[in-house]
């Protein structure tokens, strides 16, 4: 037996005098959880009373408490100023807390801790991380030294991305095959936006070319909630291999019948 299964069986001896399980289920779910400065975000905080009655759900950032909600006072509301929080009060009751005109500075923990009314009083929390960003007000952009460019050549780039926070990770991707990344940066003051900026020095070499044709991209992303690219087709000095289609050139598209035929065979199969 388990712990748990112990304490279950302990609890059912003891119903019927007084009710250990009387709260479970405190969750606490932040939508969206990655905010962009000046916005909104509604803290959820589910939980079940399994009959109990609610005294208060407190609410907290790191330590601090900001919220409280008491169904059985006059004032079921309770603010405590703390910098940089602005609750939506309105909108606001026993199971949810919006804020708005979110900061960076709120970025961190946030807890919701439900305590029940009837002896013997039970108190849960749950914690949520809230992460506040600023996205880039345009895609990255990518300027090159001189063209043509051939095998032996140096290529040379910068791709930037304008201020965020946190800084945009960027990317260089030449013909499908990453070439360069830039590394995390960490802010140093909480009010920060940063420029990224990634320089590139490449030596071409032959696969570096596909049919005589480079074309660089630049990725630009933060965190899952931005993603955007810049792509630049560079003038190679190699001739493009020619793409008229020769007698000899069409051998190739008969050796696809047999994998049509597969393909549609495994289709078939699947019914
Ligand atoms: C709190 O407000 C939200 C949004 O208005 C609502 O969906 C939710 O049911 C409310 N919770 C309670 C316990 O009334
Ligand atoms: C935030 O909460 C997580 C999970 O409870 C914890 O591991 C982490 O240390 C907390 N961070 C801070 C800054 O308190
Ligand atoms: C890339 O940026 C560096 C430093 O800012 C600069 O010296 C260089 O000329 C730039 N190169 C191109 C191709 O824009």
């Amino acid at each position: 037996m388990t712990v748990y299964q112990w304490l279950v069986l302990f609890g059912l001896l003891l119903k019927g005098t007084v009710d250990v399980f009387a709260l479970k289920d405190v969750v606490l779910t932040i939508r969206p959880q990655i905010v962009e400065r000046s916005g909104y975000a509604t803290l959820m905080c589910s939980y079940d009373l399994e009959g109990a009655s609610l005294y208060y759900v407190k609410w907290y950032r790191g330590k601090y408490e900001f919220y409280r909600y008491t169904p059985s006072e006059k004032t079921k509301t309770k603010l405590f100023p703390l910098g940089g929080i602005n609750v939506n009060v309105d909108r606001s009751n026993s199971t949810q807390v919006v804020l708005t005109d979110i900061e960076f500075q709120l970025s961190g923990n946030f807890s919701c801790e439900v305590t029940t009314a009837d002896e013997p009083v039970s108190t849960e929390t749950a914690v949520q991380n809230m992460v506040v960003v600023q996205l880039p007000e345009s895609p990255p952009t990518i300027s090159v030294g001189r063209e043509p460019l051939d095998y032996g050549d140096t290529l040379r780039a910068n791709c930037s991305s304008p201020p965020s926070r946190p800084a945009a990770r960027l990317k260089f991707i030449l013909n499908e095959l990453p070439v360069a990344f830039s590394e995390d940066f960490s802010p140093r003051s909480s009010q920060e936006t940063r420029w990224s900026d990634l320089p590139l020095e490449l030596l071409l070499q032959e696969h570096h070319f596909n049919r005589g044709k480079l074309v660089l991209r630049c990725v630009a992303q933060i965190l899952d909630v931005y993603h955007e690219e810049a792509v630049l087709e560079l003038t190679s000095a190699r001739n493009p291999v020619p793409e008229k289609v020769s007698a000899l050139d069409s051998a190739p598209a008969t050796f696809c019948q047999p994998g049509l035929l597969v393909g549609a065979l495994f289709f078939i199969g699947r019914f």
